[in-house]
């Protein structure tokens, strides 16, 4: 840290989502970018634009041994992630990865460890969970505006680029499961996951896939993802047994209503034998759309990285939440090689690796 409280930051991974990263580092007056290292020097080079006071290196090392690094954020493919992030731990640095954590539970896991030995803040960019739209769907949730949770279902489909190592659950539901493990009262810990997943164009991968996810409390959640899909969507309806939430991410001037309606469950007599007979009631109420304002959100995800770092505490999508979402996504390949099967998601949490919000 400079004497003026500034961190100095490196970016790995110039790609696609790499200048993102960068840019909104750049941005922030609580962060100097320091370096960016890439395989490729030219397109790091180009991304930094001429920026004298920025290194290009290819040589993550060099990065690593600076003392005016206090973090390394990783935007590169997830099967790097662990091999990168053990490096940049080792050296000491605070480590910001993007989603997934990592490309298996045991790789996430042992980044979790790591950073708890060594003290250091590890946070996963799970980027929807810094937008204003989940920020208050998040305290509607929490405020107990919509009751109980009986469902919610997202769809996040478009014509997408087919990646070439990973299917369509690793490329887009970490989005999907992130905002889950955000709003859904004490994470994301489903009873189980199924998975179903098509080929159609026979790329070797699924292409698109469905995640039937039974939480505790009978309540279920469902994620559609698709990369073949001619019409974007990007939709969660979350539904209580006060109100219901419609997230529309593709509709700016309305991107959250909360519906005022649902249903009751109206017990009408119970007889000698104490049998129950109950009918069902429907409220309709008002639909009101909250004013949701307009922020970029990885100006306050760097920013939350850190107050992090700056407070010694874990940030919001800390390692434990890139572990969360990281057991469902295993454990729906492991659906998928059966077919679709329910099967058991492996609980990642330690006492020691709660939640903390
Ligand atoms: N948060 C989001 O919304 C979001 C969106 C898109 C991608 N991502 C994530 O960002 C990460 C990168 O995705 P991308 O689409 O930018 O990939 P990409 O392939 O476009 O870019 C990756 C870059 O990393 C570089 N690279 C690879 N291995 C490296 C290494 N060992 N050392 C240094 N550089 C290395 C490559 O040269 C390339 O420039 C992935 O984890 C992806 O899931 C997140």
């Amino acid at each position: 840290m400079t004497g003026n409280g500034v961190l100095g930051v490196a970016v790995v991974g110039a790609g696609y989502w790499g200048p993102n990263l960068i840019r909104n580092f750049l941005a922030s007056a609580e962060w100097n970018l320091v370096a960016v290292c890439d395989l490729d020097t030219e397109r790091a080079a180009q991304v930094v634009g001429g920026r004298a006071d920025v290194t290009v290196t290819a040589v993550l090392d060099e990065v690593l041994a600076r003392d005016d690094v206090q973090a390394v954020a990783i935007a590169t493919p997830a099967r790097t992630h662990r091999h990168i992030a053990v490096a940049a731990l080792r050296a000491g640095k605070h480590v910001l990865v993007e989603k997934p954590l990592a490309d298996s539970v045991a790789a996430g896991r042992e980044l979790v460890e790591l950073a708890e030995t060594e003290g250091l803040v590890l946070m996963t960019d799970h980027t929807y969970c810094y937008t204003p739209v989940v920020q208050r769907i998040a305290e509607l949730v929490r405020d107990g505006s919509l009751g109980d949770i009986f469902f919610v279902d997202s769809v996040r489909i478009n014509l997408g680029l087919v990646q070439p190592d990973i299917d369509v659950f690793w490329d887009l539901a970490p989005h999907d499961l992130s905002v889950l493990d955000y709003i859904l009262p004490g994470g994301l810990r489903p009873e189980g996951v199924a998975a179903q997943g098509a080929d159609p164009i026979g790329a070797g991968r699924s292409c698109v896939g469905y995640l039937t996810l039974p939480l505790t409390s009978g309540a279920m959640a469902h994620v559609h993802v698709n990369w073949l899909s001619p019409t974007k969507i990007r939709q969660m309806v979350i539904g209580g047994s006060t109100r219901t939430l419609v997230w529309d991410d593709l509709n700016p001037q309305q991107r959250l209503s909360v519906y005022d309606r649902g249903v009751d469950l109206v017990q009408q007599s119970v007889d000698r034998i104490d049998r129950r007979t109950a009918s069902i009631s429907y409220r309709l109420g008002d639909t009101w759309a909250p004013a949701l304002t307009e922020v970029e959100p990885l100006g306050l995800m760097v920013a939350e990285l850190a107050s992090a770092i700056r407070e010694g505490r874990p940030p919001r999508t800390d390692g434990a939440a890139g572990l969360r979402v990281l057991s469902v996504l295993e454990a729906a390949a492991t659906s998928l090689r059966a077919r679709g099967a329910l099967v058991d998601v492996v609980p990642t949490d330690r006492p020691e690796l709660e939640l903390v919000r």
